[in-house]
């Protein structure tokens, strides 16, 4: 169709705009659509300088502007105005056309949609797209999901703007049905888990080292030439650093403690929960992140609650290298059971998920980057059919020489007063992972006892009930 847009992109707010200058400066040519007239003027008039970008004002014009089959970016906020979008859009499209949300939606909304589309013969894909506002422009990871033939009609476009690492570009097919915005669900749930274990640190080392600001991001700086290299440590070294304008003081200590959540690492939760897969850290960072938010009953309940709140050591010259291990072991337990997760879900929702090609997906331009994402593709290539990667050898000596370091840092937090779920629950996770028995026994004697759930035996096959009061 020659010179028509060989892609359009609905919703001009932050994302959607860098987008458009990424896939325009990669020679694309880009049709642009907002529902409000004013924020395309002004992304034209302050943004767009040489890159081929058309404005449209009506989504008539918008469609009109873009060749056949016509390939379509919705980048609106998620929920009901993707729906909004989808149904105004669909009378305007023809057979054959695709479109793609690169929001973040929920897996189930997007199965949904792509049925809808589907009996009209439009394409529909589901694209997780990580690495906020600086990522869209300059490189982001990209996680499709949808039929292999509409991936098809963009792989070539969506490889060219994604972030690249030595592995490749960081976009590839993540399976069928909802799975891209799945795999995006996962990834986010991980970045909570991270964003805690790095929370924790920052706690540790404040309250019961009583290091100063300057002293924790210069350790967060010496980590991150090490195992824990990641955008997310580098990130809080920099921010740490980071001082107030007015008061000169570092800004994140003016910073209100209440952490905000829109809703990925709880749906992966709910995700878990659903399918009966255990992932006690990635849940625990959500839910620091909800008692956050109890500031005043914080403050109610610990003014009659004493605690020694710092911790007046000794500590051995080791503590910060033990601190060190401990996120290391938050992290790949956080990896752990994310990639379990999606490794279920998988299955469950025939998904056709490459774990190793996730991992490859994430090496770059995503929020989670991070140097151990290179061995963890490792491990998971030496048996790509295996849900855990507990079941490495490589990868339990990587746990087994950091946990007991994690477990000395737990018992002086504990005697701190610092509370650190993602830690904990991760520990937890390890060492109820390596028990062949757990005490689940007395569980099931109980259950059966009060409500007659029968219960299976070790020395015998079959289900068995007893009369226990008798
Ligand atoms: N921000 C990030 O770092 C980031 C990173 C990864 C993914 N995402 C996801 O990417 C998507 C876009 O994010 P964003 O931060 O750029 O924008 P956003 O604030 O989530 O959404 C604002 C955009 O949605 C449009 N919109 C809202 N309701 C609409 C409706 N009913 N009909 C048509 N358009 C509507 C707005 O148009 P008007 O101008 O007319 O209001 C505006 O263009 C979201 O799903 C977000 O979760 C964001």
């Amino acid at each position: 169709m020659g010179n028509g847009g060989e892609i359009g992109i609905i919703g001009l707010a932050v994302m959607g705009q860098n987008l458009a200058l990424n896939f325009a400066r990669h020679g694309f040519r880009v049709c642009v659509y907002n529902r409000t007239a004013e924020r395309t003027e002004a992304f034209l008039r302050d943004r767009v300088r040489e890159e081929p970008i058309t404005p449209a004002y009506t989504l008539e014009e918008f469609v009109r502007c873009l060749e056949h089959p016509r390939r379509i970016l919705l980048m609106v906020q998620a929920g009901s105005a993707v729906d909004q979008v989808i149904e105004a859009l669909l009378p305007l499209l023809e057979p054959g056309d695709l479109v793609m949300d690169g929001g973040n939606s929920h897996y189930t909304d997007t199965e949904r949609r792509m049925q809808r589309l589907a009996a009209h013969g439009i394409q529909f894909l589901g694209v997780g797209i990580s690495g906020g506002e600086k990522g869209a422009l300059l490189g982001p990871s990209i996680m499709p999901g949808g039929s292999p033939e509409a991936y098809g009609m963009v792989e070539g476009m969506l490889t060219r703007i994604a972030a690249r690492s030595e592995e490749g570009p960081c976009c590839a097919y993540m399976g069928r049905g909802g799975a891209g915005h799945y795999v995006k669900m996962v990834h986010n749930a991980i970045e909570y888990a991270f964003m805690q274990g790095i929370a924790e640190a920052y706690d540790f080392m404040k309250t019961a080292l009583g290091m100063s600001i300057e002293a924790i991001a210069e350790t967060f700086e010496r980590w991150n030439e090490g195992t824990l290299n990641a955008f997310l440590t580098e990130l809080a070294a920099r921010v740490l650093r980071y001082r107030d304008p007015e008061s000169g003081d570092p800004l994140v200590e003016r910073i209100l403690d209440r952490a905000e959540q829109k809703g990925t690492g709880r749906w992966a939760a709910q995700s878990a929960l659903e399918l009966g897969v255990p992932t006690p850290t990635l849940t625990a960072a959500v839910f620091a992140r909800t008692i956050s938010h109890f500031k005043a009953d914080r403050e109610r309940i610990g003014a009659t609650f004493p605690w020694p709140d710092r911790h007046t050591g000794p500590f051995s010259g080791e503590i910060l290298s033990d601190l060190e291990a401990a996120l290391n072991v938050v992290v790949l337990a956080a990896f752990s059971q994310g990639l379990w997760l999606l490794s279920e879900a998988s299955r469950a929702y025939n998904y056709g998920t490459d774990r190793a090609e996730v991992l490859r997906v994430w090496r770059a331009g995503c929020i989670i980057r991070a140097r151990w994402l290179g061995f963890l593709r490792e491990v998971v290539r030496e048996d790509p059919e295996d849900p855990h990667l507990l079941f490495s050898a490589r990868f339990r000596a990587e746990l087994q020489r950091r946990l007991p370091a994690a477990g000395r840092i737990l018992q002086w937090a504990f005697e701190a007063g610092i509370p650190m779920p993602a830690l904990s629950t991760a520990v937890d996770y390890v060492l109820a992972m390596r028990r062949s028995r757990l005490p689940a026994n007395l569980i099931q004697a109980q259950r059966d006892a009060f409500g007659a759930h029968t219960y299976e035996r070790i020395d015998r096959p079959g289900v068995f009930h007893t009369e226990w009061m008798d």
